[in-house]
């Protein structure tokens, strides 16, 4: 019995480190605070409303910037695309509630599968509940499209 729980023990003593390395991307902390690059709102009957429907701004870590601006991104550079709703007021567009946070961070031996960007979506304002399930591919599908620009959309801007 006792040499069972020592197996036990020791057949799951890697769980820890794989669990912590599972390669999850983290919630992108304090990106209110990076380089705001760009906004756009996306209207009904625009091809990307499901669900990118809303406001929605683009930060990036200083990495990210430099990225940006070399057309070459490091490990650890992150974007972020922050969306909320879109409530019409009168002649205007203005900000509902936050829908999600998009976040793709750059580390290209962990994200080789996915053009070396982890894709992760956090729903709302939690920063614990995921919305990708496919280790990224649906995201990665579309962003693909961008191979010339490492995968991003976004031109930097003055
Ligand atoms: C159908 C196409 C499509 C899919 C699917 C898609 N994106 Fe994007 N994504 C875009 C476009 C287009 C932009 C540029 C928006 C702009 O110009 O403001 C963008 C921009 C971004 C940006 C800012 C960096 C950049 O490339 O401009 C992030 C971060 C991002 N998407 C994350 C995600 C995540 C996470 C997923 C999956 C949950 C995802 N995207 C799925 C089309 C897509």
């Amino acid at each position: 019995m006792r040499n069972l729980f020592l197996m036990l023990a020791i057949a799951s003593a890697p769980l820890g480190p794989v669990l912590a390395q599972d390669g999850s991307v983290p919630y992108p902390d304090g990106y209110r605070a990076w380089h705001h690059v760009k906004s756009m709102v996306i209207l009904p009957g625009h091809p990307l409303e499901d669900p990118f429907a809303g406001v929605h701004h683009i930060y990036a870590n200083d990495k990210a910037l430099a990225g940006l601006e070399r057309n070459r991104y490091e490990d650890g550079a992150v974007l972020v695309f922050d969306l909320l709703d879109s409530v019409r007021s009168e002649h205007a567009v203005e900000e509902g509630e936050r829908k999600l946070v998009g976040v793709m961070a750059y580390d290209a031996q962990r994200y080789a599968d996915t053009g070396g960007w982890g894709f992760e979506g956090f729903a709302g304002n939690s920063r614990t509940e995921r919305l990708v399930g496919d280790g990224g591919q649906s995201c990665f599908a579309c962003h693909a499209s961008q191979e010339d620009r490492q995968y991003v959309f976004t031109r930097p801007r003055d």
